[in-house]
């Protein structure tokens, strides 16, 4: 049920553009947030800015820029400076994956992933944190994965770069208790979006489990999860229940289990 808890108050959503972004920033817009829309494709922004502040009668800005360059942070940070706009809520979602063996990767694509799922991540929240707890409300939605829970054989990077948002948002939850800022981390199994063409996990085992949730489903969840301040918010009853087991299973099956799931079908 939307409520107006969010009047007065801007969220900022990274990886706006399409997917899961998309729906989130929709679920602040329904609350009354404004939003800042940011993803590099300008054309896509504007059109759901358009949709989103049509729909909900709030103000929705498009800034179109590339967060995974070093500093790409703190020049998007000066741009939402220089229009006069502040941040209340962060939404860490802009992300992607490369599936494959680390031997013969692209080590650009890799590094790239840490830029932006990790390096952009930190760099935003560092910049809005302060504010968010002189001000006791807004906070920070990271999007990580399931992927957080585990090493990931055959997609090595991003696995390890989502341990690194799950560790990351868990801390922060703590030094933010009775603040009332909130942090959550939402985890996503597979999730239907543009995601799987540009890393390429199409074809292997895991993507023949079963059917990936909607975006829209996902990004509900996550909201609905910061809204009570959860820390982990996983999507899925088999998903969290995976989660949970993993650290009372020996790490050897672990590996063998994700490096076959993530094999070729
Ligand atoms: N789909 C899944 O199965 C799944 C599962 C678990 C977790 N996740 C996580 O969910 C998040 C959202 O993914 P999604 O499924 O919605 O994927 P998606 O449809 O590919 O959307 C990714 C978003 O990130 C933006 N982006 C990519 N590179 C960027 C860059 N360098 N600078 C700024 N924005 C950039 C994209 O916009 P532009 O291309 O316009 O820049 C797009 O808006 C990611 O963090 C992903 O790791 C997804």
């Amino acid at each position: 049920m939307a409520n107006n808890e969010g009047k007065g108050q801007t969220a900022l959503v990274t990886g706006a553009s399409m997917g899961i972004g998309v729906d989130l920033a929709e679920c602040f817009a329904r609350d009354g947030y404004d939003l800042i829309l940011t993803a590099r494709s300008e054309e896509a922004l504007k059109q759901v800015a358009a949709r989103l502040s049509g729909a909900y009668g709030i103000k929705a800005t498009p800034i179109p820029a590339d967060i995974g360059v070093p500093g790409g942070g703190e020049k998007l940070a000066a741009e939402i400076e220089a229009r006069g706009l502040a941040v209340d809520a962060l939404v860490n979602n802009a992300g992607y994956g490369i599936a494959g063996a680390f031997e013969g990767s692209d080590r650009a694509t890799q590094l790239g992933m840490i830029d932006l799922n990790d390096r952009a991540l930190a760099e935003l929240t560092h910049i809005y944190w302060a504010r968010m707890l002189a001000n006791k409300r807004g906070g920070v939605l990271n999007v990580a994965s399931t992927a957080s829970f585990q090493p990931g054989p055959l997609m090595a990077i991003y696995y390890a770069s989502k341990a690194f948002v799950l560790s990351f948002s868990e801390a922060l939850w703590k030094e933010a208790e009775g603040t009332g800022v909130r942090v959550s981390c939402l985890c996503p199994g597979p999730t239907a979006s543009n995601f799987r063409e540009r890393a390429g996990t199409g074809k292997t085992r895991l993507a023949r489990t079963g059917t990936p949730m909607s975006s829209a489903e996902v990004a509900k969840m996550g909201y609905e999860g910061w809204q009570q301040n959860r820390r982990v918010v996983i999507t899925g009853a088999r998903n969290a229940l995976v989660a949970r087991l993993v650290p009372f299973l020996p790490r050897q099956t672990v590996l063998s289990l994700v490096h076959n799931l993530q094999s070729p079908a």
